[in-house]
């Protein structure tokens, strides 16, 4: 099983960016996390990020023939992005959003998502721990199939 874990703009700062809300950890530290229980779990990871609109839709368009899944946190993209939902529609391919803030405690304009109603589920609030429970309910879900 094959499964590419898509990180939206921003996220790269992770661990210096705004520490109070996203936690201490780095990008690359979290996805170390991601790594180990995906081992666990006997599956694949790929790791894409990138600040750019265009570039994640490329990343979610090389899934099809060969991946099994996405878990994505499209960052801001989240709110108003179609083309990225467009995208993740298009593949047809089972799909885990991730937030690790509780976008529903925050801000009006984080609280609706474009991307959701064409996912399996989301996954929000719980910080890094967010990436491995997306991942363990992605996997669970393929399984069963
Ligand atoms: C985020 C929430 C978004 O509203 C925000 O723009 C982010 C991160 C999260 O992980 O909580 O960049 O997706």
């Amino acid at each position: 099983m094959l499964i590419k874990v898509i990180n939206g703009p921003n996220l790269n700062l992770l661990g210096t960016r705004e520490k109070d809300i996203y936690g201490r950890l780095t990008l690359a530290e979290i996805e170390n996390k991601i790594s180990v229980l995906a081992k666990e779990l006997q599956c694949s990871v790929k790791f894409f990020q990138s600040n750019h609109e265009g570039e994640l839709i490329e990343a979610i368009h090389d899934c099809r023939g060969g991946y099994d899944g996405i878990l994505i946190n499209p960052a801001a993209f989240t709110h108003y992005a179609y083309a990225i939902r467009d995208a993740l529609t298009a593949v047809e391919l089972p799909v885990v959003e991730v937030h690790m803030s509780n976008i529903y405690a925050r801000e009006a304009f984080r609280h609706r998502s474009v991307i959701a109603p064409v996912c399996l589920g989301q996954i929000a609030g719980f910080g890094w721990v967010g990436y491995l429970l997306g991942l363990k309910g992605l996997v669970e879900h393929i399984d069963g199939k």
